[in-house]
């Protein structure tokens, strides 16, 4: 193929990338997204065999061939409930793999803005290799979910970036010179503590959106690797990357009613983003699956409001049943998605698309919210955070502020979990305390699977 040929196969990859996030931002076109975005990279990888004279072409497939298989087994086995730790873990790699590309390049670029685009991409890359480390080590329950925070911390993170600069620095001034390795030996190191120290004190339910901006940042450590390597596509996929990451990262904050600077330093001014896991022991209603079945099998409207259980459970098929009895007996349901729902974003919407639910069946929380008050019952399905009306009334609230689906306001709400336990926020739900309120606790597949058997007997 001549070099005319891979401009214009790079051309087709990247136009590739760009309709895979138009279809990725949308359930029903996700799938095929994604589908379009791997034929892209796929062409992308194949086109360099063919443009590019390459030198060790047995140890590149063997990487090849490794990353790949690596690639396929962790993604097939993975639950859906551990994605975030997934994406956590290719980010890490992503970013690691762009910032040892600066590296070799340092020592041969041959302009100042070379110089300065691969120093950047060491720096950022070793900044999001360390800091998906920790995301993932915290995710995995390796160590404190909590925010790490310890006295004189800020100070230390001021340091050791004034440090690395000072690095960045000293490289770019002794550059052609074979000391800049030394100096980037030093930006490396600086960079992995800074990556440390940047997500140590985010916890909690705030670790998903500090995955989501590394993510942003590897798409500019590619992006930079992609100008230092002189490759348009690496350019414009790490630019998309980047893009997108961020767009996602104020979207989840959003959705959260946080800023993305309270929720990365909120735990350095001193204030705790996890809740403090204390459960009470005053009196709740609880009920069997019977009394559940009876009054879902009564009402004339319903609500489902899924959340993180119902991916820990796996129970969406058994939500799928449970509904389509229902309709069969004339009850008006639908589903009510918060935004952040799960551990991921659109975690509802691809665990009920898994199970077949129509996507007219799925509301968006504010249509959602504005059904509330006509709805008989709300039947929430291993959700606690994006209905816990604290997010209104609580000012002091880790969760304050965001935006929740407002259950409160139908006739009678009805949970499903296991315990008295919190959700990922670590704090009380008013809710399950009130008069109007009844608790079926269990697993939700085998508490709906229970309230299904009733309800065929109704
Ligand atoms: P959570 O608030 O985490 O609540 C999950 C509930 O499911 C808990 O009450 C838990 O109670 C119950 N549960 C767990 N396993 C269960 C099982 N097998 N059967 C029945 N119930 C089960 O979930 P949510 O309401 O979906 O909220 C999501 C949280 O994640 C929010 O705090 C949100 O901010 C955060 N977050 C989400 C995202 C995205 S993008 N989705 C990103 C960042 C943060 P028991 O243990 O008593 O069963």
């Amino acid at each position: 193929m001549s070099g005319n040929g891979g401009d214009l196969a790079y051309l087709v990859a990247a136009a590739c990338f760009i309709i895979a996030l138009k279809g990725l931002s949308g359930p029903r076109t996700a799938r095929a997204g994604n589908l379009v975005g791997a034929v892209g990279a796929l062409l992308a990888v194949v086109v360099v065999f063919v443009v590019e004279d390459l030198d060790h072409l047995g140890l590149i497939a063997a990487t090849i061939v490794i990353g790949a298989v690596a690639g396929v087994v962790a993604s097939r086995r993975v639950a859906m409930t551990a994605m975030p730790e997934l994406v956590a873990a290719f980010n890490g790699v992503g970013g690691g793999a762009a910032a040892l590309v600066a590296l070799i390049e340092l020592r041969d670029a041959g302009s100042a803005s070379t110089l300065l685009a691969a120093l950047f991409t060491v720096v950022v890359g070793c900044v999001s290799v360390a800091g998906s480390v920790v995301t993932f080590l915290k995710l995995n329950e390796l160590m404190t979910g909590r925010p790490v925070t310890f006295p004189g911390g800020p100070v230390l993170f001021g340091a050791v970036v004034l440090a690395d600069l000072g690095a960045c620095v000293w490289a770019y001034q002794v550059q052609p010179d074979p000391s800049v390795m030394l100096a980037a030996a030093f930006v490396v190191l600086l960079s992995l503590a800074v990556g440390v120290l940047f997500v140590l004190p985010v916890g909690g339910a705030d670790v998903p959106i500090a995955i989501s901006l590394l993510n942003a940042f590897t798409g500019l450590t590619v992006a930079a690797s992609g100008y230092v390597l002189g490759n348009t596509l690496l350019l414009v996929a790490g630019t998309l990357v980047g893009a997108s990451g961020t767009i996602l990262t104020r979207m989840m904050a959003a959705a959260m009613g946080r800023s993305v600077a309270s929720i990365l330093f909120g735990a350095f001014q001193g204030g705790s983003t996890a809740g403090s896991q204390e459960v009470s022991d005053r009196p709740v209603r609880s009920a069997g699956a019977e009394d559940v079945a009876i009054l879902l099998g009564f009402a004339r409207k319903v609500v489902i409001v899924p959340g993180y259980g119902l991916a820990v459970a796996q129970a969406q098929h058994t939500i799928h049943e449970l509904v389509d009895m229902l309709q069969k007996r004339g009850v008006h349901v639908v589903y009510g998605i918060h935004p952040v729902a799960g551990r991921m974003p659109g975690h509802m919407n691809v665990l009920l698309a898994e199970a077949g639910v129509p996507y007219e069946q799925l509301m968006e929380m504010d249509d959602a919210n504005s059904e509330m008050s006509s709805t008989d019952v709300v039947l929430v399905v291993g959700a606690n955070d994006v209905v816990n009306p604290a997010a209104k009334t609580s000012p002091g609230s880790p969760i304050y502020g965001m935006p929740i689906l407002t259950v409160d306001d139908a006739r009678a709400v009805v949970f499903l979990k296991r315990s008295m336990r919190p959700g990922f926020a670590g704090i009380e739900n008013e809710l399950l305390y009130d008069p109007k309120t009844t608790l079926l606790f269990g697993d939700a597949k085998d508490s709906l699977t229970k309230v299904l058997q009733s309800l065929k007997v109704l």
